[in-house]
């Protein structure tokens, strides 16, 4: 993985077939998905449950773009190896999971990922500031996490600060939640390289109509790179 800021969509498979990750996986990155989403949650950190390691290491035999693992849990840190070992190219955690996130950063990059740090619609951003030298992509929530679909929050002021926090080291910024045409071009105005869309990819497509994900990916892609 090389490090740049050109506009990324990585769809979130949320909003996938359960029953047909192989097949949704391998529809989305033909149609043009840059990175794959996997939102991991536990039912204790977020009031919802989808996934754990085998599943996400079934997935990675279909992903040949970028794993991008989202965890939603808490504790993270006893966790760090089975992702590593499922094959997650990304590994994010929730600055809120824990009192410790300075240590998890570390012990994601010690397990060979990239870190990834997520911070919650009402978590102020200087909360991440001092571990940017050991961080690789922030991921700011746009929606309180746990269910897809949900109604974007304006988090462009957050975004904005945070850019100017970041400077030029190569960390990636990116947004979660209610991302879809109208939305995804303010955030990449205030300088999001990643976008993370469920809903408004899968929507109106299968894997037997999947130029609809190509469409919808394309929408997506053009209306945040005007925005630039
Ligand atoms: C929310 C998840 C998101 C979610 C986004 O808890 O972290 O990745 O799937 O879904 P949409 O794009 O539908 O808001
Ligand atoms: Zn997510």
């Amino acid at each position: 993985m090389t490090f740049d800021r050109s506009i990324k969509i990585a769809p979130s498979i949320l909003s996938a077939d359960f029953a047909d990750f192989g097949r949704e996986i391998q529809a989305i990155e033909a149609q043009g998905a840059d990175w794959v989403h996997v939102d991991v949650m536990d039912g204790h950190f977020v009031p919802n449950l989808t996934f754990g390691p085998p599943a996400v290491a079934a997935f990675r035999k279909h992903v040949k773009t970028v794993m991008d693992v989202h965890l939603m849990i808490s504790p993270v840190d006893s966790y760090i190896d089975a992702y590593a070992q499922a094959g997650a190219d990304v590994l994010t955690a929730h600055v809120e999971a824990g009192p410790h996130i300075h240590r998890t950063m570390q012990a994601i990059r010690a397990a060979g990922m990239k870190s990834g740090v997520a911070v919650n619609p009402g978590t102020p951003i200087e909360a991440i500031e001092h571990i940017l030298d050991i961080t690789d992509l922030v991921c700011i929530m746009t929606v309180n996490p746990g269910f897809g679909g949900q109604k974007y929050i304006d988090m462009t002021a957050k975004v904005r600060k945070l850019r100017a926090m970041i400077g030029d080291r190569p960390v990636h910024i990116e947004i979660d939640g209610g991302m879809d045409p109208k939305t995804a071009p303010l955030m990449a105005a205030a300088g999001a390289d990643v976008f993370v869309a469920g809903s408004a990819v899968f929507k109106g497509g299968s894997v037997s109509t999947p130029e609809v994900y190509g469409a919808n990916i394309a929408a997506i892609r053009a209306a945040a790179t005007a925005a630039l």
